[in-house]
């Protein structure tokens, strides 16, 4: 079954409500009704802007999903700042991003981490997209399929064919992000390609076959094209150019 692509925006730690409606609404003002027989799109903004977007989308009968940019695996308790899957289920959130480079990166997320997080959001009925990438040095050393690879292996360590239905990895190479600097379709193809053989080889060809691998650092209207038509390569997770109406329209039209 050919696999529909998926553009989805990570608006990371932008756009207060206000800001965050505003956008929304740009992007449904330019909804066309064809777009969910192409192409997924989704949107994934702050916990604070999930509501509100989804509001908006809802209104507008604009099939757009809303996902949240992290969760914590419990599912309530003593764990001050966190937010679990079930919230995130009541609000209507159909995905989740997980492990994240900034969140490696920045706050200390390690593979087990993200491990417990993907159960959790499958247990809960919400769709991980799990992101994996390499750094600069690990490219250098010629290590790259191995360690992004490695990284795919833990995020999905103990789950089950059944379990991927509707997950989605996310390959990112870190000196890619906001870098300007893209990896090249050649390159992502690579490292997607390997990233698709690991799922086989996890849970068999059909799932391997039906998940989708979306390319994530420095997309943009220029490059998506060249990006989305290679064979492992579903769409994209997109930071930057999801900010603007105007350019995420246009890498949602690239995969139609
Ligand atoms: P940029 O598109 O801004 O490089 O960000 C990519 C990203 O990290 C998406 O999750």
């Amino acid at each position: 079954m050919a696999r529909k692509p998926m553009m989805a925006g990570n608006w990371k730690m932008n756009n207060t409500i206000a800001e965050a409606v505003v956008l929304a609404q740009e992007i449904s003002n330019h909804y066309e009704k064809e777009w969910p027989e192409h192409v997924d799109v989704v949107v994934c903004p702050p916990y604070v802007d999930l509501k509100p977007v989804k509001t908006v989308f809802d209104f507008d009968k604009a099939k757009v999903s809303v996902a949240a940019q992290n969760v914590y695996w419990e599912p309530a308790g003593a764990f001050t700042g966190e937010v679990s899957v079930p919230m995130l289920k009541e609000i209507g959130c159909t995905h989740c991003i997980v492990g994240h480079s900034e969140r490696r990166e920045l706050f200390g997320e390690t593979n087990e981490d993200v491990n417990r997080k993907v159960k959790a959001l499958v247990a809960g009925g919400i769709a991980p997209i799990v992101c994996v990438g390499e750094s600069l040095a690990v490219r250098d050393a010629g290590t790259t399929d191995e360690y992004v690879c490695a990284q795919v292996r833990a995020a999905l360590a103990g789950l089950d064919a059944a379990d991927m239905a509707g997950a989605v990895i996310a390959y990112e190479p870190i000196w890619a992000i906001g870098t300007g600097r893209t990896a090249t379709p050649e390159q992502a193809e690579a490292v997607c390609a390997a990233i698709r053989a690991t799922l086989a080889e996890l849970f068999g060809g059909e799932v391997a076959e039906d998940a989708r691998v979306l390319y994530g650092g420095s997309m943009n209207p220029g490059n998506v094209e060249a990006l989305v038509v290679q064979p492992d390569i579903d769409g994209g997770l997109v930071g930057g150019a999801s900010l603007k109406a105007e350019s995420f329209v246009q890498l949602i039209e690239a995969c139609l």
